[in-house]
């Protein structure tokens, strides 16, 4: 998944066997840390690996601060709802197991897959938010968008609070 350039398209550079299984050592470390992270997914129906979703922390170098959600899936999972139905398992538990009273996203301004998935979760955007990801160097991939969604419940009910 991480060598493929058409899922790495808005993602920068490919990443070696190394890069990748040192990434997931990463994941796996800020997950029992926090007790949240990213997950692996699989498919329901074949138990096969797909990909991932899950929750992060925002860097500190971002203009926004909170939790964001995110998901990559492998080439042929692309096209079946795995990446939303993923997506809205990581908000419940944003909202529910965690408490948090907003959960954002961001992506490069011409990632539409992603941003489709954004507005299928029920996201919004506002151009106000747009920004530069001072992490990517200079390019095409540096001008970013922000959604958001505040807290709110299993049935899509916002919370005040
Ligand atoms: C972003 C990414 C995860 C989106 O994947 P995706 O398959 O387009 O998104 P979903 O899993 O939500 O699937 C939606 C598609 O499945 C279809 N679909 C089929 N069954 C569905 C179902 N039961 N529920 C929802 N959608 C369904 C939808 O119609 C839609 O098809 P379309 O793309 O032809 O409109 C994927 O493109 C990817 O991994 N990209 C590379 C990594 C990346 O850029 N990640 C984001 C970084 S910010």
């Amino acid at each position: 998944m991480n060598a493929d350039p058409e899922v790495r398209k808005y993602l920068g550079e490919l990443l070696t066997r190394e890069q990748s299984d040192a990434a997931v050592a990463l994941m796996q470390a800020e997950f029992d840390e926090r007790s949240f992270g990213w997950w692996a997914l699989e498919a329901r129906e074949t138990g096969e690996f797909i990909g991932r979703a899950g929750l992060d922390e925002v860097g500190e170098d971002m203009p926004f601060a909170g939790v964001d959600v995110g998901w990559r899936l492998k080439r042929s999972a692309w096209g079946h709802g795995y990446a939303t139905e993923a997506a809205l398992a990581c908000l419940a538990f944003g909202f529910e197991a965690l408490g948090l009273p907003e959960v954002v996203a961001s992506t490069t301004v011409n990632n539409l897959r992603s941003q489709a998935v954004m507005r299928r979760i029920g996201m919004t955007q506002d151009p106000a938010d747009d920004f530069e990801d001072p992490s990517v160097p200079e390019g095409p991939l540096r001008q970013c968008v922000l959604y958001r969604t505040p807290r709110r419940d299993a049935h899509g009910l916002h919370h005040a609070a």
